[in-house]
């Protein structure tokens, strides 16, 4: 017959915890520690574009991330399109009428191509961003539906914990879950990005050079060697998670600040606590954290709120667009232009994801 191709192409943003996920329990299935809670970012700003494509032509599966092909055969991906091939259905190609049976699919290669529209693993959750899109895109291309609520975002899970809450907007909590096979291990929105449009985010990019300990590497080290990690999880954690919930229902941004600040901080303390101790934050991110927490003591009550992941770029959290202002004037004037730190500003996106 014929030769014929089959693509879709989606697009899902970054998302940034304010209360974070650091350690798994299952190395395999990717099931956290600890339930953790984020915001979803705009998409205009921090995303993923990815191109998935079917074709009997295509002799094995294949990836370009941001024009250059790497290995798709790692567990993750491999993974990932196991259980996504596992729930395709009957699909119609548009321009020739001809069906794709449901079996056909275990045989037909992909090739998938995923751009960012910003830096890659310098901690923007550029692998949230990745994988959220690219289950998205194959159920698209599949003709997956979910047989529950939440069950793409268990399949991101499996590609990057953060990826699972990406594929939803605004205010998006991620329940560690019980189940041993992870299916309670979901994300769900607390809140949609227009409940509380108030607060402004900006993002900082210290810098956007690749980290230097990945995630995954440096929270099994954690797991391993690091008490206040545990501690963390089974102590802390849960308490902050309630908290944070009612912070964002009723929109207490003082609440919101502090735990958020908090979070961060104690991230980051784990980090240090690990063995070899692990370090991403810079002396910028620390000039960071001092500006706004002399900002916050000065003002009463907390005005602006900061939090890093796994690298030294700031995400900030100003309580409305005026303090937003403030607080870019204020960047501008500590971090001049000509210094390595580069800033923009970005609002919070409740698109959580485009089709094509
Ligand atoms: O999903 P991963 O493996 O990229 O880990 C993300 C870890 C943090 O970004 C530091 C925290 C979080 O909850 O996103």
């Amino acid at each position: 017959g014929e030769p014929w191709v089959v693509m879709k192409t989606a697009r899902a943003p970054s998302n940034i915890a304010v209360i974070k996920y650091w350690g798994k329990r299952d190395e395999k299935l990717i099931l956290p520690i600890n339930s953790s809670i984020s915001v979803t970012l705009d998409p205009e700003h921090l995303s993923a574009t990815t191109t998935v494509a079917a074709s009997p032509a295509f002799h094995s599966d294949r990836l370009w991330l941001n024009g250059k092909e790497v290995s798709v055969e790692g567990e993750r991906y491999k993974n990932c399109l196991r259980e996504m091939r596992a729930r395709a259905t009957d699909v119609e190609v548009e321009s020739t009428g001809r069906v794709i049976k449901k079996e056909e699919w275990s045989s037909l290669h992909i090739h998938i191509a995923s751009e960012n529209n910003f830096p890659t693993a310098a901690g923007l959750a550029s692998s949230a961003a990745g994988f959220a899109c690219l289950v998205y895109a194959l159920a698209q291309l599949m003709g997956v539906k979910e047989n529950y609520e939440g069950e793409l975002s268990a399949i991101a899970r499996l590609g990057s914990g953060s990826a699972c809450r990406s594929l939803l907007g605004g205010f998006v909590k991620w329940n560690m879950g019980q189940e041993a096979d992870g299916r309670d291990s979901i994300a769900t929105q607390l809140a949609e990005h227009s409940h509380w449009d108030d607060l402004v985010i900006i993002i900082a990019v210290v810098s956007s050079r690749q980290k230097e300990t990945s995630s995954t590497s440096g929270m099994q080290e954690s797991v391993r060697t690091s008490p206040l990690l545990k501690f963390r999880a089974e102590e802390v954690v849960p308490k902050r998670i309630e908290q944070m919930e009612k912070a964002i229902k009723s929109m207490d941004f003082a609440e919101f600040a502090k735990i958020t600040c908090a979070d961060s901080n104690q991230f980051h303390a784990t980090c240090l606590d690990t063995s070899p101790p692990i370090f991403y934050l810079n002396d910028t991110s620390r000039r960071l954290i001092g500006l706004v927490e002399r900002w916050n003591r000065h003002a009463g009550e907390p005005q602006v709120a900061y939090t890093f992941d796994a690298g030294p770029n700031a995400v900030m959290f100003a309580r409305n667009k005026e303090v937003g202002a403030e607080l870019l004037k204020r960047l501008l004037y500590q971090f001049p232009p000509s210094s390595d730190a580069d800033f923009s500003r970005y609002v919070i996106g409740d698109q959580s994801i485009l089709e094509s």
